[in-house]
């Protein structure tokens, strides 16, 4: 097993980070309206300092109809106004800075907002015109055109083709969206496209950001001629089904894209690309993260592993040997604003499943054993050799809001699901700062887009600082411990000797034993180990109950 060692030059930044994932439509709200914004992240900078993290990487802050809160961009070199404006990027870039807090923002390049003006553009133009040439337009099928072009599905439900109106009234041709109908698909095949997204990665390097996560990495590139694909399509699913790969992902092309990125980012210093892309095998992931490419990418395959141990080990395994193959650094993940929150997640489906949301009818999480499991899960996570990802709030302890009433709910995957998928809005809930204070702090006018479920009271930020075992100590504690004995830049091996239900490996160079006991009894600790830390207390024999982490110092280190 191999993992980057010390010499790794300390440019490199990337290989070990914690990175939070900052949802800014729910992080804080400075100006009252009920939406969170720029200068109400700015305002929390001091959390995120206190916690410990390196990074900060914005979910689209840019300007949009908000179709899918912002991952339908209508401008992409503006920021929407209800987030704040150029200048509060601005400032918040050099705020975070001046904390050594790297600024990582995302980029949407696989379909923009249809309120795009290249999309109005393509609208308004004839069939076969260079301002459609830039999406994917087609006749319909059949003798009067009205059947999509082919059988393509929308990760979020239904048809993957909308058939537009001629100006006239009549029907016209039909576009792809791989998503929803208000996300127009780029047909990168288009060197004006590959142009404009050159441009666009500079625009926002100058201004100073130190990377970007690159939304649906692996969705770039079409099959030529779009083949039929009569297979479903999930959200979050881009891996094969029996063997084939879906003409729609993680086609061979899109690699070529990237490496004209890398070579944009490569004149700029230490920035980084990351992949947002459901991919497997892990070999398969690992090619965009060669060294010509980005730097790193999503690790879902950690992620869908659920609370089972051999699963754990098996993608922890993959993970390490296919990225050490390109000489990658592998990331870690649990949550993020597309699945459930994984305390939640954890205890409904330890088997890994990903359940597109939880609405009041459906049945309801065990809190307590979710925050068990999600805290032991996380300190795993944060001692694995790598960088990890952290989502807003789960510093917190944070459960999925569960019983969202469907009036308020904006994810489309609920409207294109015709209200049977609750989808992800449960995990988009702004979070609790005062636990006092109305929307719990989020606002100070206590207006919230989405409301605060009662529970997120005790979850407050301000119940937790300085409270020794909260989840947000043990966080803190864990990244401290995680940075003075450079756990990321270690060695791991597996420590055998132990029931197949645990997750027991060593980090030599940081001297230190990890146990996660995911069985039913407890676990008895090797003779001569030192407790450094656990995400709970250990039973009156010193041993490791069911779920609960422990890292430990091996004896001989300190
Ligand atoms: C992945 C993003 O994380 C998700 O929120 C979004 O809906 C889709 N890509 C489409 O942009």
């Amino acid at each position: 097993m191999t993992a980057p060692s010390d010499s790794t030059p300390a440019s490199e930044w990337w290989r070990t980070a914690v990175i939070y994932q900052i949802y800014p439509r729910s992080f804080a709200d400075a100006n009252g309206d009920g939406t969170g914004d720029l200068r109400g992240v700015i305002s929390r900078l001091d959390h995120l300092q206190r916690l410990g993290i390196d990074a900060l990487w914005l979910s689209p802050f840019y300007t949009s109809p908000m179709a899918d809160a912002g991952y339908d961009v209508a401008d992409y070199r503006s920021v929407d106004p209800q987030f704040g404006s150029l200048a509060d990027a601005d400032d918040l870039i050099a705020a975070a800075h001046q904390r050594r807090i790297r600024v990582i923002v995302d980029l949407v390049p696989n379909h923009t907002s249809d309120d795009h003006v290249w999309f109005r553009e393509a609208l308004a133009s004839a069939p076969g015109s260079a301002a459609r040439a830039r999406y994917h337009f087609r006749d319909g099928r059949g003798p009067s055109g009205d059947q999509p072009p082919n059988s393509w599905q929308s990760v979020f439900g239904g048809s993957a083709w909308t058939r537009t109106q001629d100006p006239d009234g009549t029907p016209g041709q039909w576009y792809l969206h791989l998503f929803d109908s208000r996300q127009p698909d780029l047909d990168w095949s288009n060197p004006e496209v590959v142009e404009e997204f050159h441009d666009i990665l500079r625009f926002w390097l100058d201004r100073g950001v130190d990377g970007f996560r690159v939304d649906v990495a692996h969705g770039l590139v079409k099959a030529e001629g779009l083949p039929e694909w009569d297979h479903g399509q999930e959200l979050l699913e881009g891996a094969t089904a029996d063997g084939l790969r879906p003409p729609m992902w993680d086609q061979d092309g899109v690699h070529e894209i990237y490496r004209g990125w890398r070579r944009i980012l490569d004149t700029y210093g230490d920035r980084i690309l990351v992949a947002e892309a459901w991919v497997s095998p892990a070999e398969r992931l690992a090619q965009y993260v060669r060294p010509d490419e980005m730097h790193q990418a999503f690790n879902f395959g950690f992620l869908c592993s659920g609370w089972r141990a051999r699963p754990l080990r098996e993608a922890i395994t993959e993970s390490l040997s296919a990225n050490a193959a390109v000489g990658a650094s592998s990331t870690w993940v649990l949550s993020n604003h597309d699945v459930i929150r994984h305390p939640t997640r954890l205890s409904i489906a330890p088997d890994g499943g990903l359940v597109n949301g939880i609405g009041p009818n459906d049945p309801q999480p065990d809190e307590e054993v979710g925050l068990r499991r999600g805290r032991a899960a996380s300190l795993l996570m944060l001692a694995l050799p790598g960088s990890a990802y952290l989502y807003q709030g789960e510093e917190l302890g944070l459960p999925e809001h569960t019983t969202l009433p469907d009036e308020v709910r904006q994810d489309p995957s609920w409207f294109r699901h015709n209200g049977q998928v609750a989808g992800r809005d449960g995990c988009r809930v702004p979070i609790p700062w005062h636990s006092e204070a109305p929307a719990y702090g989020f606002s100070s006018t206590g207006r919230s887009w989405l409301p605060l479920p009662e529970s997120y009271g005790r979850y407050a930020a301000d119940r937790q600082v300085g409270v020794h075992g909260s989840t947000l100590e043990l966080y803190r504690e864990a990244i401290r411990i995680r940075r003075a004995r450079r756990t990321a830049t270690s060695t791991l091996a597996w420590t055998e000797g132990f029931d197949d239900t645990v997750v027991a490996f060593t980090l030599a160079e940081a001297g230190l034993l990890l146990v996660a006991n995911l069985g039913a009894d407890p676990v008895t600790l090797p003779h001569g180990v030192q407790v450094l830390l656990s995400s709970e207390q250990l039973d009156p024999q010193g041993r490791v109950p069911a779920d609960v982490t422990v890292w430990c110092t091996i004896s001989g280190a300190n």
